[in-house]
């Protein structure tokens, strides 16, 4: 049974019920996760820069959004310690290399499955993170959460913006029609361990 979202576009299944409660019920982890997942989402779109610095729209699209994710690294961070949680490292959930093991190696393809795969995992932490907005009792968090939400929203339609900057829209589709699906399977059978991308 799915939660209660929004249809995303990029999104072929939504999320999980038992996800939702699976967050609810690690809210520590998930938060302490999430840290995680703004760090690294800076850290990818610092990476598509170091690899392709001539391209100028990418360049200025990934350098609004890296100092964003650093922004909201920032912020989780700031509830981390306001909650007594320590930083440390989580392992991993199988999704991020699932996903990162579908772009290939050589060029041109490789940019283009880069921007889509970060669209896509984008578009899922949008989902998420609306999620948690809808179902926390603190209204603090949950006020919090709406807010990146919009955030996460932009990302993914920039992701998308440069996907089709740089390729024909057709081979754009044609890719994310590939990729949609493994990114659902990836979910589909609920991670033990809590995370954003469980
Ligand atoms: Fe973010
Ligand atoms: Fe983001």
């Amino acid at each position: 049974m799915s939660a209660a979202a929004p249809t995303i576009k990029f999104l072929q299944q939504p999320t999980s019920q038992a996800w939702v409660e699976q967050a609810l019920a690690n809210l520590d982890t998930i938060l302490l996760d999430h840290s995680h997942c703004e760090r690294k989402a800076a850290g990818v779109a610092l990476n598509l820069m170091f690899r392709y610095p001539s391209s100028a729209e990418l360049v200025k699209a990934l350098t609004a959004i890296a100092k964003e994710e650093l922004e909201h690294f920032e912020q989780v961070n700031h509830i981390l310690e306001q909650r007594g949680i320590p930083l440390k490292a989580l392992p991993a959930p199988p999704y991020g290399a699932g996903l990162r093991s579908q772009i290939r190696p050589q060029e041109p393809h490789r940019m283009l499955d880069s921007l889509l795969v970060s669209g896509l995992i984008e578009a899922r932490s949008h989902e998420r993170l609306g999620l948690l907005a809808a179902h926390l009792d603190d209204a603090q968090l949950a006020k919090f959460y709406r807010g990146l939400m919009a955030s996460e929203a932009r990302h993914y339609g920039a992701y998308w913006i440069l996907a089709t900057t740089y390729y024909p829209k057709d081979e754009v589709n044609a890719r994310l029609a590939e990729l949609a699906p493994i990114e659902s399977e990836l979910l589909s059978s609920l991670h033990p361990e809590p995370r954003i991308h469980s």
